[in-house]
């Protein structure tokens, strides 16, 4: 018999975490759709129910980017369920051409919501997840983390609490990069801390999917027409969709952890150091390999550190 799994997909209103809720729902599991705006998400609720009959799909309410948000989801959460299966950080922001700006908790709201959020609500579930029989996370990362095969790309850590608020050259899309990176490398770092409860923690590089008419308007209008342009050749978000859920319950995955997969399901390997020209430009296009920055574990233990500390003081 197939199991039945408790999942948890933050930003499941719109895009892939639409489209996953939507197979994890039609595969029978309890869904729980962790969204920040109900009005917005509330008929996406209704849909999925209404297209997979699946009545054990809900909604609560969640926004990645506040300490207290998080904290309200997972007490609400665990009074209402007794353990937690599957956790999908799907929620990003990644509102192009913005300016900085910071979350309720006065950090970069772009770390907040896809780095130190996660982060957080992934501790105060551990609880939950350790009481599962199969536990595992997947985090949504992007191809864009190829920035960083660039030797010179760090995470600038000095600029993540409003230091350089006025800087007019901010920008949100390497802050994005940047934030896909730590979330890369807090995969590895977790998947090292929680092998002791049995708990998988992996990553997903995604390479593209379609973009909903709401999601274009969150960027500014020349990002847009880049992503209008883009979008004509991304597959639909359900194949990303499709893929959270092979990697978060088939059987075949289920000894991996600490591992970034790409969207062909493949391992991907860290990049060969010092490559010459031609090993580069297969690094930089195979989609085999994530730059060796992720795995060097003096850049680990900072980003570690740092991030626990954030979530600690707040
Ligand atoms: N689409 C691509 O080409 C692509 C490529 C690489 C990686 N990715 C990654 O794939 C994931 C899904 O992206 P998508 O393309 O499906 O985009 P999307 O449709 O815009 O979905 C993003 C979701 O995140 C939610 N969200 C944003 N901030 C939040 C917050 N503070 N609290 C709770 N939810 C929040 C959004 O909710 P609202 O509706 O309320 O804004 C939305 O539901 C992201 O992690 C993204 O980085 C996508």
């Amino acid at each position: 018999m197939k199991k039945q799994r408790i999942t948890v997909i933050t930003g499941a209103n719109s895009g892939i975490g639409k489209a996953a809720a939507h197979r994890f729902a039609s595969e029978g599991h309890t869904v729980v759709m962790a969204c920040r705006n109900m009005e917005r998400s509330k008929p996406v609720l209704e849909e999925i129910i209404s297209k997979t009959g699946n009545e054990k799909t809900t909604l609560m309410q969640l926004d990645i980017s506040s300490f207290q948000s998080i904290r309200n989801f997972c007490h609400d959460f665990k009074s209402r369920f007794d353990r937690l299966d599957i956790l999908i950080h799907n929620a990003a922001y990644f509102n192009h051409g913005e300016k900085y700006r910071l979350s309720l908790d006065h950090l970069e709201l772009t770390f907040a919501t896809n780095v130190f959020g996660p982060l957080l609500m992934t501790e105060l579930l551990l609880p939950h997840l350790k009481k599962s029989e199969d536990p595992r996370i997947l985090n949504a990362s992007s191809n864009i983390i190829k920035h960083f095969f660039d030797p010179k790309r760090v995470i600038e850590m000095d600029n993540l609490k409003g230091e350089n608020i006025k800087d007019k050259s901010f920008s949100v899309y390497k802050m994005y990069c940047s934030s896909k990176m730590a979330l890369v490398m807090l995969t590895f770092t977790l998947a090292e801390e929680f092998q002791q409860h049995g708990i998988r923690v992996n990553g997903l590089q995604i390479n593209g999917a379609k973009m909903s008419k709401n999601t274009l308007q969150k960027v500014t209008p020349g990002w847009r027409t880049i992503a209008f342009v883009q979008n004509l050749y991304f597959p639909p978000p359900e194949k990303i969709g499709n893929l959270y859920h092979e990697l978060c319950t088939a059987e075949e995955f289920s000894d991996a952890t600490g591992k970034l997969f790409n969207d062909k399901k493949e391992i991907m390997k860290p990049g060969i150091p010092d490559p010459g020209l031609s090993a580069q430009v297969r690094q930089l296009f195979s989609g085999a390999f994530y730059p060796l920055y992720a795995d060097n574990r003096e850049n680990r233990e900072k980003l570690w550190k740092f991030s626990k500390e954030v979530i600690k003081n707040n």
